[in-house]
């Protein structure tokens, strides 16, 4: 079995169990966020399937994104440093080189980690065991089994073949038509990367925009592909595929943390460099334009921007439809936002945050309430009365990277100091996000 050179993750403990946030500091100067975790799962996923070398550039640098390296590095590719910056790997692959894995694959916090690796693994008649964490344990799999299964391969796991761990044996696959009945990019990403190791072409359907990183990269790597309806359907052809250079641009997710944090804080003005700015990832940037954002978007490519924002007053706007599958992991720093805007912000159509790393709308309002926000939850996400007075709190992360920066962005909104318990979540994704807020406060 190969190992993995990439050295690249502080080792678990190096996180503070909880930080100090002081509030209402300015927030000036330019930031580089990490770079797209969800690219950086696919790109490292793809990689190691395309015969010879990948460079891969800016990967995130979270624990998520290490261990589907550490998975790719079980299954056989050479998953090695590469380059002056601990985010640079060459990754050798091929499917000469890969393997069954021996032992379980553990894919600690990451739901896009198992659902796609799921799919991935599929396409090769091998049988392999995922697992995670106690956070995992609890997400929904049925949304990727049932397709695979329909596709020929064996899923199985708790709850009826619904819960982690997860049994796949793969192989021998056939292509099917597919219309998402949860429009998610993890689900079309697993079934289309099944599709790669299948017989005839997989078709997959959405009915709102999610994110199209799977097949911009399997078009990078040289598969086949074929968008329709204006990229709501996409067919993948069985094939091989080629290695990819990639610089992976930075991640928006991550991005929404100091823009939200730029706009609430009076006196910032900050720049976020090098952000992806791609199908369905931009819409916390469209609602925070609806909400008065003093934001300004420039384009380095067609698919990366610089974004910067100045502190600016913000007023309520609803968020809803089809929207939100483009902005769900945005939701608890717009949520932040809405809770210093004038008027009553809606989030609704987002019954998915409760299936997220926690439940995302009981853990959204109870921080925004800490801070001492008006919000109410609702089945399919929460409303939040704005302009309420922000005060330091203590809080808990639960757990989740994603409400332990959402609350460092309130208590930057708070003025005096406020503690974040659990900080130790923000490692699946945005390591040195205190460094960064450190460098902008300064
Ligand atoms: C992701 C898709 C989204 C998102 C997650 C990453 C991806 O999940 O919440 O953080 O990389 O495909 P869903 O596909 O379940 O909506």
């Amino acid at each position: 079995m190969s190992v993995s050179t990439w050295p690249h993750i502080a080792p678990e403990g190096a996180y503070q169990p909880a930080v100090t946030i002081v509030g209402g500091r300015p927030l000036t100067g330019r930031v580089r966020v990490p770079g797209d975790k969800s690219v950086s799962h696919r790109a490292l996923l793809l990689a190691a399937r395309a015969d010879g070398t990948s460079v891969l550039r800016g990967l995130s640098g979270g624990d998520d994104v290490r261990r589907t390296a550490l998975a790719m590095s079980a299954v056989g590719a050479g998953v090695e440093a590469d380059g002056p910056t601990p985010d640079g790997v060459r990754v050798l692959g091929g499917p000469a080189r890969l393997h069954e894995p021996e032992g379980l694959l553990d894919l600690g916090n990451s739901g896009t980690g198992m659902r796609l690796l799921a799919g991935w693994l599929a396409a090769f008649p091998w049988f392999a065991v995922l697992h995670g964490d106690e956070y995992l344990a609890r997400r929904p799999m049925d949304r990727i089994a049932v397709p695979l299964r329909r596709m020929g391969a064996t899923v199985d796991g708790r709850h009826g073949g619904r819960l982690p761990p997860l049994a796949i044996r793969g192989g021998g696959l056939t292509g099917i038509d597919y219309t998402l009945p949860v429009d998610s990019a993890q689900v079309k990403g697993a079934v289309l990367l099944a599709g790669v190791g299948a017989k005839g072409p997989t078709t997959v359907r959405e009915s709102a925009p999610v994110r199209a990183h799977t097949e911009e990269l399997l078009a990078l790597a040289g598969a086949r592909v074929e968008l329709a309806d204006g990229g709501a359907s996409v067919t993948v052809h069985p094939g091989p595929l080629r290695p990819i250079d990639l610089t992976v641009p930075g991640d928006p997710s991550q991005a929404a943390f100091w823009l939200v944090a730029g706009s609430i804080v009076p006196g910032s003005d900050l720049t976020v460099e090098g952000v992806y700015v791609g199908r369905a990832r931009t819409g916390f940037l469209d609602v925070l334009l609806r909400m008065g954002a003093d934001l300004e978007v420039t384009h380095r490519d067609a698919m990366t921007a610089d974004v910067r924002v100045r502190g600016s007053d913000l007023v309520a706007t609803d968020v809803c439809g089809a929207e939100v599958p483009g902005l769900i992991d945005e939701i608890p720093v717009l949520a932040v936002a809405a809770a210093h805007a004038r008027g009553v912000t809606t989030f609704a159509d987002a019954a998915e945050l409760a299936v997220k790393e926690t439940d995302r709308i009981a853990a959204t309002t109870a921080m925004v309430a800490a801070f001492g926000g008006r919000v109410e939850p609702r089945a399919d996400g929460l409303v939040v009365i704005g302009d309420a007075h922000s005060t330091p709190a203590e809080v808990d992360s639960g757990g989740d990277h994603r409400i332990a920066m959402a609350a460092a962005v309130a208590a930057l909104g708070a003025n005096g100091a406020s503690r974040v318990r659990g900080w130790g979540a923000v490692a699946t994704s945005y390591p040195g996000f205190i460094a960064d807020l450190e460098a902008l406060q300064r």
